[in-house]
């Protein structure tokens, strides 16, 4: 999904990085389960989002996956070592939305954007949902909270969400365009 929201950005006339936020389990738990050490097997050479990464962005999609309900620890983590910039002001007015995974296809996608999107208020940042702002978004679960995906036991997607989360992506760019020159 960050892929595709990278191709729709850059669509979009972004300049765009694709990044990750530090892995905190145990090696022992990611050795156990072989979906997890495919991932970090497979982003082992995405480089680590830092505090920078936010100041330089106008907008930011963040792609967690569901966890009990909510963001994983690890963002959650991230989110929670910006205080400095937070205290700078350097989190105010940055344009975010947020895209979701679950096992299940009511197994807490809604609850997860929402957690993400409670730490962005208290960031001062400005939230832009997809809503119902195009048709693509009914073929792909009708997620407005932001574009979310039913992953199978496989680890395939089930539904077809590449030209929602691309349509996400535009709009987040668009968005901040308008913020952008508005604040000028
Ligand atoms: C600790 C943990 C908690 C999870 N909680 C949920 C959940 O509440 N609802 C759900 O549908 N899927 C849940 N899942 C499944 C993930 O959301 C699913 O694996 C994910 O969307 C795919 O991304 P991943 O490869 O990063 O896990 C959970 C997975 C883990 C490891």
């Amino acid at each position: 999904m960050a892929k595709w929201a990278e191709q729709g950005a850059k669509e979009a006339g972004a300049e765009v990085k694709v990044l990750k936020v530090q892995e905190l389990a145990p090696e022992s738990v990611i050795e156990r389960n072989e979906a997890w050490k495919a991932t970090v097997d497979a982003t082992k050479d995405v480089p680590v989002a830092t505090s920078d990464d936010i100041e330089w962005a106008d907008a930011i999609i963040f792609s967690v996956p569901t966890r009990f309900g909510n963001m994983p620890s690890q963002m959650k983590q991230f989110l929670d070592i910006q205080g400095g910039l937070w205290a700078s002001g350097k989190t105010v007015n940055k344009v975010v939305s947020a895209m979701t995974s679950a096992q299940n296809p009511h197994g807490g996608q809604e609850a997860t954007l929402l957690s993400l999107y409670t730490s962005m208020m208290h960031w001062g940042a400005i939230i832009a949902t997809p809503g119902y702002t195009d048709q693509v978004l009914f073929g792909a679960g009708g997620n407005p909270y932001g574009t979310s995906v039913t992953v199978g036991q496989d680890g395939k997607m089930i539904e077809d969400v590449e030209g929602a989360v691309k349509h996400q992506a535009k709009r987040t760019v668009t968005v901040a365009e308008w913020v952008k020159k508005g604040n000028q």
